[in-house]
């Protein structure tokens, strides 16, 4: 079995971070989503990984994954032109994927347990499509099945306005080479793309086995602040451990499960786990609270934080309070002195402030 994961597409509602990075490189405790995307992969003993890159983002994905050593994978890249939908880069990919079995898995999506699971029921099932369903509350915002009384698939539908069920699709499809001739059989959605749900409800309508399995474990879709810090949140709780390998001076606290890096240091400041402080970083006179990332080379000074997720070489000074906040790299929050009461502000296009 082959691997395809898209990493493509344009990112539009996590901007302004997706201007600068490609949305699956956005870090969840501080690890590129793509990160985990590619040790299921790993796990699920798949050496033969095709990656959708685009044209804006691609450099930065290759650069992250390189050859596909770090995971023990051999990486191709395939570039596809445009972001025409998620069944357009399984035909870009046609010539990688030839007449093998593949798992799909979209590089924004993160899952509890991985793939090695679902792929041991594809094998056990033969269909030729798996597809893996959760429960949501929000099903206009994904792909919807529509379910008969003995939990069968009958209808899938991408974003309805009027959903059948709560069933989402989750970003985990495995395939036979049928997919192909589906595909082949489908036109572009109202939203101009080629919809990956749509070739599998045709391969449906073609009678084709689709089968379908309810996820266990967390799923999260991360294409949205709210979902990046709830993925933060979990993803902290679940993996992080206490390892102090930086430096804590005698002044600081340090409470629970907290990562403090090689070369950061915490100066008469409160940490409260789960937190995990990347290298190089220095927190000083400050408080941070639970279920927050601070990246690498990021500057704390006299500031509380909890429940955010600070990128690579932010500076912070005097922020009395921060919270359920994204900060991007290189980003500056100062408070001005009391005396000066007037914010000064520079900010990219897309950034939201609350004061
Ligand atoms: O997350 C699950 C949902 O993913 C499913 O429930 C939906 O049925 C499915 O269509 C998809 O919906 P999204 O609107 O969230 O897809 P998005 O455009 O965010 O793209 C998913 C990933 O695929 C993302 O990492 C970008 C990449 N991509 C996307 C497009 C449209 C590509 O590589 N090429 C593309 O053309």
């Amino acid at each position: 079995m082959k691997a395809l994961i898209l990493s493509g597409g344009k990112g539009t509602r996590l901007r302004p971070l997706t201007y600068t990075t490609a949305k699956q490189l956005v870090p969840v405790a501080n690890k590129p989503i793509l990160g985990y995307v590619l040790g299921h992969i790993r796990d699920a003993g798949i050496k033969d990984v095709g990656v959708i890159i685009s044209p804006e983002t691609g450099n930065e994905v290759r650069s992250y994954i390189g050859s596909g050593k770090q995971w023990g994978i051999k990486v191709t890249y395939i570039l596809q032109s445009e972001p025409a939908g998620l069944a357009h880069a399984v035909k870009t990919a046609r010539d990688f994927l030839g007449d093998d079995d593949f798992i799909m898995y979209l590089g924004d999506n993160l899952l509890h347990h991985g793939v090695k699971d679902a792929i041991k029921e594809f094998n056990r099932q033969s269909p030729d499509a798996l597809i893996f369903l959760k429960e949501v509350d929000n099903p206009q915002q994904f792909g919807v099945a529509k379910l008969d009384r003995k939990g069968n698939v009958v209808k899938l539908i991408e974003k309805p306005a009027k959903p059948p069920s709560n069933f989402a699709l989750v970003g985990v499809y495995i395939f036979t080479e049928r997919i192909h001739d589906a595909i082949a059989g489908i036109k572009p959605s109202f939203r101009g793309e080629l919809e990956i749900t749509d070739a599998i409800q045709k391969l449906i309508s073609m009678g084709c086995k689709v089968k379908s399995e309810i996820l266990s474990g967390w799923w999260l879709d991360t294409g949205k602040k709210d979902d990046l810090l709830q993925a933060n949140t979990i993803v902290l709780d679940e993996y992080i451990k206490r390892q102090i390998k930086g430096s804590v001076d005698s002044r600081s606290q340090v409470n629970g499960r907290v990562t403090v890096e090689k070369g950061a240091s915490v100066i008469n400041s409160i940490v409260r786990g789960p937190v995990i402080i990347g290298k190089g970083s220095m927190i000083k006179d400050s408080f941070i609270g639970p279920f927050t990332s601070i990246g690498d080379n990021v500057t704390l000074l006299g500031s509380s934080v909890e429940h955010s997720v600070i990128l690579n070489n932010a500076f912070l000074s005097g922020v009395e309070r921060l919270e359920d906040s994204i900060v991007g790299k290189n980003t500056r929050v100062i408070k001005n002195s009391i005396r000066h009461k007037a914010l000064r502000l520079m900010l990219g296009d897309d950034s939201t402030v609350e004061v």
